[in-house]
This record gives structure tokens, sequence and C-alpha cells, in this order.
């Protein structure tokens, strides 16, 4: 059995949303210190919805699929909708990831939360911490092996 799902090979191979956003509403940035991948998000957002968002990660296959699967679900949703998007969501979207690449999908979850938190502090906008729970925003780890998009 393949690796990777036709929809991963789909969303490596040609990612949706790829690059960055000029005056941003809110950007995320996270890393996973122990890959030493990196995944930055962009948000646009008017009205509470996400009128566009934009991805760049430095990291595996697993990590630009996730990225691209993510940016494709929280598109066009409310705050509170992309909020909720779990890693769960973007790996059963992406039609599964081998147990050892769940992690990647982790950070896609992450980086959308750290740039809705950015959306949040840059506009004074209350919100319950608890749903920020610590990113890890290490960036100048390992990168063996990563690949730019
Ligand atoms: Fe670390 Fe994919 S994000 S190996």
């Amino acid at each position: 059995m393949a690796l990777y799902t036709d929809i991963v090979m789909k969303h490596f191979m040609t990612p949706s949303n790829v690059g960055s956003i000029e005056n941003p509403s809110g950007v995320g940035e996270v890393g996973n210190a122990k890959c030493g991948d990196i995944m930055k998000i962009y948000l646009k957002i008017e009205d509470n919805i996400i009128k566009d968002v934009k991805f760049e990660t430095f990291g595996c296959a697993s990590a630009i699929a996730s990225s691209s699967m993510a940016t494709e679900l929280v598109m066009g949703k409310t705050v509170e909708e992309a909020l909720a998007v779990t890693n769960a969501q973007v790996v059963a979207a992406l039609g599964g990831l081998p147990a050892h690449k769940l992690h990647c999908s982790v950070l896609a979850e992450e980086a959308i939360r750290s740039a809705i938190k950015d959306y949040y502090d840059q506009n004074g906008i209350a919100y319950d911490p608890a749903l920020f729970p610590a990113f890890d925003e290490e960036e100048d780890e390992n990168e063996e092996g990563v690949r730019m998009v």
C-alpha cells in the first residue's frame, strides 16, 4: 500500500494557496522543534470572514499537503469556524496520513490558530487564552531535508 494517498500527493505536488498576503489581518508561524519544519499562514479577514489565506511551508510532503488542505478548509469560513478546524479534520480531508506524519497536520492546525490569535491581538478582540495553548515558535531549528514552497 502506498505511503501517501492520492489526495496527499496532489496537495504536495500542486498545493493550493501558496504564497503570502500583503497587509494580512493575521499571520501565524509555528514550527516543530524535532523535525525542524516551519509553517507560516497569512489570513485576510473582512467582516469576520476569511476572504483569503496563503501559506509558506518549509517542510516535508505531509506538512505541505496539510498546509494546502488547511487553507482550503478555512477559506470563506468565519473566524470561529476556522478556529474549530482540527488536525484530525485536515487528516480526514487528506484521506489519511501515516502515523509518524500526523504531527505535520498538527502544525497546520496550530498555524491557523496562531494566525487567528494574531488577528485578535492586532484588533484588540478579547478571547479566552485557553483557546491558544503555547505554540512552539522556534525558527532556527535544523532544516535538514526541508523543501521550500
Ligand atoms: Fe515534521 Fe512533517 S512537519 S516531518
